[in-house]
């Protein structure tokens, strides 16, 4: 069997939001080609937890990495951000926009792809 890769590292990760400790110290490892699923009761963190990894919500403490790049010290998040697939649970469309437009906004402007391509 071929050794594990670990593909996202999160270590020691804490976040409060006033004075409510969400995430209390979160380490975890992603190796290539797992799947981890997060459950728990609602309010518990698991979409802090989640937004943190591509920082859209700034941890307090602790590091995360991803390949071989620290997340939390990045100079270019968006550029990581394209690497990383995320969910929204409240969707967030622009809605001046067509379904259409929507999907393409994201290629057209961060990834700079043609309007008939995208
Ligand atoms: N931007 C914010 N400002 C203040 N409090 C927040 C913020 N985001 C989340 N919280 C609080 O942090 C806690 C965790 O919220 P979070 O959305 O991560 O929970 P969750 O596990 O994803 O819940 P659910 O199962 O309902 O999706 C909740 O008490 C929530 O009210
Ligand atoms: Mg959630």
């Amino acid at each position: 069997m071929s050794e594990n890769r670990v593909v996202l590292r999160v270590e020691n990760l804490k976040k409060s939001f006033g004075d409510k400790e969400v995430l209390k110290g979160v380490s975890f490892d992603m190796n290539e080609g797992e799947t981890k699923v997060i459950i728990g009761p609602s309010g518990t963190g698991k979409s802090t937890l989640l937004s943190c990894i591509n920082m859209l919500v700034t941890p307090d403490e602790g590091k995360i990495w991803l390949e071989k790049e620290e997340v939390t010290s990045a100079k270019n998040i968006n550029r990581i951000r394209q690497e990383i697939g995320f969910v929204f649970q409240d969707f967030g469309l622009f809605n001046h926009l067509t379904a259409l437009r929507n999907v393409m906004v994201g290629l057209t402007k961060v990834k700079k792809v043609e309007k008939e391509k995208a």
